[in-house]
């Protein structure tokens, strides 16, 4: 197996981290590696916020939880969706944007993510760990008051990132076979699949070093998707421009 892909299956998340800061040239290079990545008509539709502020950072951990990680973490970035560039670019070109399309929507929030795996992917290759914290959009408008967002961006994901203090096992993911299909949509045998995978799951848990516990995939995935997720979240983007027409 080459390097590249080593490392892209030695990947799991990381929540304890080591105090030791992570050097500017290192983020730099992070965050030159993240505007590499492939962006829907060139457009560069994100932003990210580095937030060093020990006092914002303590209040973003409470808003996302808590979630004591965000504040511990050496470095802590927020990836928006930006669409604000976008707009200077008009203006600079004497053009109005049309604005409010759930495609333009789409775009920017693909293309931050897209952003946000390089970060991931490039910051794991120097050593480092991290994990998203998609926490912060309990409470997104609070979030946009303490960094200042504006309108035609909105804040998608943090994402801590540190040396780790911590080895925890990789999460077993679902068979490639349920995920992979070939010529048309396929899901005839995924009862099966997912009722194997369900078993890899539970031994996962139940040999977890430090938070052990009884669960399945299924188990999970039903509990978070039988109940209503952040439905404050259709009028706070569309609050911000976005996903309106
Ligand atoms: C968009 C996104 C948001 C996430 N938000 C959180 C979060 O708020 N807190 C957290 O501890 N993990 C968060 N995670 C991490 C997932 O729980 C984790 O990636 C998943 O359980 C698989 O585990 P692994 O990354 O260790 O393989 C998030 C992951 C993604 C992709």
């Amino acid at each position: 197996m080459n390097p590249v892909i080593e490392l892209l299956q030695s990947h799991r998340s990381i929540r304890k981290f080591k105090p030791e800061p992570v050097a500017e040239e290192m983020i730099r290079s992070i965050v030159a590696a993240a505007q590499c990545a492939s962006t829907s008509n060139f457009v560069q539709a994100y932003s990210i916020i580095r937030v060093k502020d020990p006092a914002v950072r303590k209040q973003i951990a409470e808003l996302a939880g808590p979630q004591p990680w965000v504040e511990a973490c050496p470095l802590f970035l927020v990836f928006c969706a930006d669409l604000n560039r976008s707009e200077l670019a008009c203006r600079m070109n004497d053009r109005e944007m049309v604005q409010g399309y759930t495609e333009q929507f789409i775009i920017a929030t693909v293309d931050v993510a897209l952003a946000a795996q390089n970060t991931m992917i490039a910051a794991e290759s120097l050593g480092l760990g991290g994990v998203y914290i998609g926490g912060i959009r309990n409470n997104p408008q609070k979030i946009c008051d303490l960094l200042r967002i504006p309108d035609h961006v909105y804040p998608v994901f943090g994402m801590c990132l540190g040396y780790p203090n911590d080895d925890p096992q990789r999460k077993p993911r679902l068979p490639l076979e349920a995920v992979l299909k070939t010529d048309r949509y396929t899901d005839g045998e995924d009862a099966a699949r997912i009722g194997a995978y369900d078993q890899v799951c539970r031994e996962y848990y139940i040999k977890r070093d430090g938070s052990a516990r009884d669960d399945t995939w299924t188990q999970q995935i039903s509990e978070m998707m039988g109940k209503a997720q952040r439905p404050h979240m259709k009028g706070f983007v569309q609050g911000k421009g976005f996903d309106l027409k």
